[in-house]
């Protein structure tokens, strides 16, 4: 199966994206915990997307496309995509090398949350460093207070989950990454799904979108 799961900052993208892949046994191919890695590592990818990173700002085309079509390349037997792709050009980009593969996108979600939420949940939330688990400090607190439970790692915040960093994610994302949501509109069923709910609610209502096409 291969997923594109839209939404904006903090909708949901990568802890749906990781009961996703869990549940089909397909790859979560996340651009933005790739970019990271890069950082972490300090190559020069990793090294060129800082700036626009920190600022709340997308990553040139260029260097995402690069990352991703490589990414997406390896994984091609199934994945669901969060963060990418987020601007028109890496849809269509995405679209013409599907194509070439004879393959397709087989759903398209969309989380949709309130801008309210998402300043609530970006600001509460905590990750590891080591093996990427997600938490938040209320929604979803780890067992021990700032601490893995998977691999007792100390959680750290994302250095962009300030309120004024977050600020200029929302308006990126309305800008640049709303149209890809109509591009997507355009060509097929898009599921728009409510993502303001409790996440486990989130969850079952995107598996009952999804088994049906996991059992074709
Ligand atoms: P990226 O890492 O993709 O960040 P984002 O899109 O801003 O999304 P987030 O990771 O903040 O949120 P999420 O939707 O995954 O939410 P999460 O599941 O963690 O991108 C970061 C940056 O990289 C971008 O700003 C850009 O610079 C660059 N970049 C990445 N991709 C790019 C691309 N394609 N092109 C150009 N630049 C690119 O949930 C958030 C919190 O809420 C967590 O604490 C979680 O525990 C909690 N939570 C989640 N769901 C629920 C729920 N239902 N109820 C209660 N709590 C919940």
């Amino acid at each position: 199966m291969r997923i594109v799961l839209l939404g904006a900052p903090g909708a949901g993208k990568g802890t749906h994206c990781k009961r996703v892949a869990e549940r089909y046994g397909i790859v979560h191919l996340s651009s933005g915990d790739i970019l990271r890695r890069e950082r972490a590592e300090g190559t020069p990818l990793g090294q060129q997307a800082q700036q626009y990173m920190d600022a709340g700002a997308l990553v040139p085309d260029d260097l995402i496309v690069e990352m991703m079509s490589g990414a997406v390349r390896k994984a091609s037997a199934g994945y669901v995509l969060d963060g990418f792709p987020r601007t028109v050009n890496q849809a269509e980009v995405l679209d013409r090398a599907l194509a070439q593969n004879r393959q397709e996108i087989d759903a398209v979600i969309n989380l949709q949350v309130d801008d309210r939420v998402v300043l609530e949940r970006i600001t509460g939330r905590r990750s590891c460093p080591k093996c990427g688990a997600v938490y938040h400090v209320k929604n979803m607190p780890p067992k021990v207070a700032g601490v893995c439970d998977k691999d007792g790692t100390p959680l750290v915040q994302r250095p962009d989950d300030t309120e004024g960093v977050v600020r200029n994610r929302l308006e990126t994302y309305s800008r640049q990454t709303r149209p890809v949501v109509d591009y997507y509109r355009a060509r097929r069923t898009v599921h728009d799904m409510d993502a303001n709910g409790d996440a486990d609610a989130v969850a079952a209502a995107i598996f009952q979108r999804l088994d049906p096409l996991a059992k074709r």
